[in-house]
């Protein structure tokens, strides 16, 4: 496996039917947490992490993602003529001078694999991270950093793991550990399996949205039938990826996941991201007090 990642995956071709009306027109990576759309929360992440190309899976109607991260020079020149030089900086470091930005297009919602697949000429033979714009993770440390940092000891495959309530089991892919951690928060993995009932659960660690992956993975989800929801998963990809002999690790990572894909974990995310708000956090946090809240 190389030496470090430099590329990551972001799907945004899903349909974000959880959050119609809403996400009708607009994909919803592109709701914001606070001022900041959930995608940009994404790439900051990988770019703090390293990562120097951004490769965004996109639908048909995902023109908005790729318009958010492309020049605009209008807006630039209003903003200069302005003097409004702090919005300036604010929409021009969207995109930093070192980074690339691809647009691949996924023609059909066809699953998480499906779109991670449609990235594979871009790829090619290197190690890469995937990220799930709406698993929004607040840490000292980026996760991703986290797994690389982790990737560069053991050069592996890795998904980020947390434990969950065992009734939520069918929401996430599911991760069957050998015993022991291999070392602190890290975990050999057997098995894993795309969203089980409680019962067929194998344990309580569950896939949050990073992963690290060998480009060998590819060569699996070609192989990968639809399963879950009719939809090519890329949790068997990783099941086919395990059965092949290649060591996959889950990474319990330090900090706090919010579902944004869901409505109440997008408003956790919102009153905690504006409690640490530099504009608004004192005049939200007196008016959370109004609810007796600390
Ligand atoms: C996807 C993956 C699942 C993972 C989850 C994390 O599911 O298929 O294995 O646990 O992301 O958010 P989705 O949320 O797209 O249904």
């Amino acid at each position: 496996m190389a030496k470090t990642i430099k590329k990551a995956v972001f799907p945004v071709a899903g349909l974000g039917t959880r959050f119609l009306p809403a996400t009708k027109v607009n994909p919803k990576e592109i709701l914001p947490i606070v001022d900041k759309p959930l995608i940009q929360y994404a790439t900051e992440e990988a770019i703090h992490s390293g990562i120097k190309q951004l490769i965004f899976v996109i639908g048909k109607r995902k023109d908005t993602i790729k318009n958010y991260f492309s020049k605009s020079p209008e807006l630039e020149k209003e903003l200069l003529n302005k003097k409004k030089q702090s919005l300036l900086k604010t929409i021009t470091k969207i995109v930093p001078k070192n980074i690339n930005c691809v647009f691949v297009r996924q023609n059909k919602p066809a699953g998480l694999g499906h779109a991670i697949n449609c990235a594979r000429e871009i790829i090619q033979d290197e190690d890469f991270a995937v990220i799930l714009a709406d698993d929004l993770i607040k840490s000292k440390i980026p996760c991703l950093k986290q797994m690389i940092n982790k990737y560069s000891e053991t050069k592996r495959n890795i998904v980020a793991i947390e434990h969950i309530e065992r009734k939520d089991t069918k929401k996430y892919g599911i991760v069957d550990p050998v015993n022991e951690k291999t070392l602190k928060n890290f975990y050999k993995i057997r098995s894993i399996i795309e969203k089980p009932t409680p019962s067929k659960a194998k344990s309580n660690l569950a896939v949050v949205g990073r992963y690290i992956l060998s480009s060998k993975i590819f060569k699996f989800i070609n192989k990968s039938r639809p399963t879950v929801g009719n939809e090519i998963q890329i949790t068997d990809a990783i099941e086919r990826l395990l059965n092949d002999g290649e060591g996959v690790y889950g990474y319990e990572f330090e900090g706090k996941r919010f579902d944004c894909g869901s409505k109440i974990g997008y408003l956790k995310a919102t009153v905690e991201y504006a409690l640490s708000h530099d504009e608004v956090s004192s005049e939200f946090r007196k008016y959370l007090k109004k609810y007796r809240l600390k």
